[in-house]
């Protein structure tokens, strides 16, 4: 392995010539071992398509994991990134710029919020969001605790995995940051005999994405917003996989009438290009001071025009609206075909964020089709994850819904 892999990386030849069995290889010898990736490599895409490097088609549900909202390489995404790009790709946070401050704009506009602050990922910005929730409690006489809910996920780095509170990702990184709770989600009696004066926040997904696709109730979200009112107690929304259409409004909060404090955001926000937002309300986001928190390439002009030109793509093709058309088309469908079948336990989601939950473990299946040309996932272990692009067709759909159907059958 060794000397094939120093024969592959030596070669003189065109590096993008390698194999996807190069590319395993490699990857297998150097690339830190954190990833079980997929056997397969691929090359290019176009909206709900993608290619592997032999050619082959695959229609994607997973979407860059609920990134490529308005599809893959949308022209408007695409024109913006050259332009900007040949313009003003970075220039320190010591000095505004006219993307950012159009992006900062239009997130205002959309969330009804009054504070911006630009990242480059997910967990960045939770971590932003947690700062300001932190600073607000201390400025206000509260201690520092953020309480997340059960089956939660809100990212990689350290605090973030903390937040998460999931055994698995903890293992072996001690000593963990301290100053999290965890309660069991749409359990409000458990969230409220979890406060106290140490309490600065409650984080939740309006809908769990790794823990299953889990819809909150509305009444449960009405009564966590009074609450957090009631304790002056910051409420996070975590809307990186939710948000920005998914799940058939801009915000999945919009689906229960509340505004969150603060509220994260990331993914499909820059429509495949890094960026991620922390959005904070007047009241919370005014007890950040000058020097609290700060980024290199955070909301950077070529980011931040990227994401503008997403933003103008969901708008101006109505692609939330188009998520909840097609994901109550699609959920019927689901239904119709395998509600009784006996591997299937339950179908629920919400617009195009849908989860499959079965009787086994879904890994195995997701395999299966992605051998015959449909990328999907497996998450919280027997969930398949339908994540599409909120601009995919219905052929296309019925096209995965037929896999998936033969697969489910085969299992039987
Ligand atoms: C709800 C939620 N929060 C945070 C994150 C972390 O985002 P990132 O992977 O960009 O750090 C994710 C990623 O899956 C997520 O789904």
């Amino acid at each position: 392995m060794k000397e094939r892999i120093i024969q592959i990386i030596f070669d003189p030849s065109n590096p993008m010539n390698l194999t996807t069995q190069d590319l395993l290889d490699i990857d297998k010898a150097h690339s830190l071992p954190t990833f079980r990736r997929f056997p397969v490599a691929f090359d290019r895409a176009s909206g709900a398509k993608v290619w592997d490097l032999n050619g082959k088609e695959y229609i994607d549900l997973l979407a860059g994991i609920a990134v490529h909202n308005v599809g893959h390489c949308h022209p408007k995404v695409v024109a913006a990134i050259a332009e900007q790009s040949s313009q003003l790709m970075h220039i320190s946070n010591f000095f505004v710029n006219r993307p950012q401050i159009a992006l900062t704009q239009k997130l205002i506009t959309l969330s009804k919020l009054q504070y911006v602050f630009l990242s480059n990922s997910g967990a960045e910005a939770v971590e932003g969001a947690m700062k300001v929730a932190r600073k607000y409690a201390s400025k206000n006489g509260r201690g520092g605790t953020i309480i997340t809910m059960k089956n939660a996920f809100h990212g990689r780095t350290m605090s973030t995995v903390a937040a998460t509170g999931k055994k698995a990702m903890m293992v072996g990184f001690d000593p963990i940051p301290s100053g999290y709770k965890h309660v069991p989600f749409n359990d409000f009696e458990a969230l409220e005999s979890a406060i106290d004066q140490d309490v600065a926040g409650i984080m939740l997904e309006p809908v769990q994405g790794e823990g299953g696709i889990n819809v909150a109730d509305k009444t449960y979200l009405e009564k966590v917003r009074a609450l957090c009112d009631k304790e002056n107690i910051v409420l996070i929304l975590d809307e990186i996989q939710c948000g920005m259409g998914r799940t058939g409004r801009m915000f999945a909060h919009q689906h229960f009438d509340i505004q969150p404090d603060v509220m994260p955001l990331a993914k499909a926000l820059g429509g495949g290009f890094p960026i991620g937002a922390v959005l904070a309300s007047e009241r919370v986001g005014s007890a950040i001071d000058p020097g609290d928190h700060g980024t290199t390439f955070g909301g950077n002009p070529l980011a931040a025009a990227t994401a503008l030109a997403t933003i103008e793509v969901l708008e101006e093709e109505a692609l939330p609206q188009k998520a909840a058309k097609t994901g109550a088309w699609l959920k019927t469908r689901l239904s119709e075909r395998l509600d009784k079948h006996p591997l299937v336990r339950e179908i629920r989601g919400l617009g195009l964020m849908i989860g499959i939950e079965l009787t086994i473990e879904a890994k195995p299946l997701v395999l299966k089709m992605l051998e015959r040309g449909i990328i999907a996932n497996a998450t919280a272990v027997n969930t398949i994850r339908i994540v599409p692009p909120l601009n995919i067709g219905k052929e296309e759909l019925m096209k995965a819904l037929d896999v998936l159907e033969s697969v489910l059958e085969e299992t039987k």
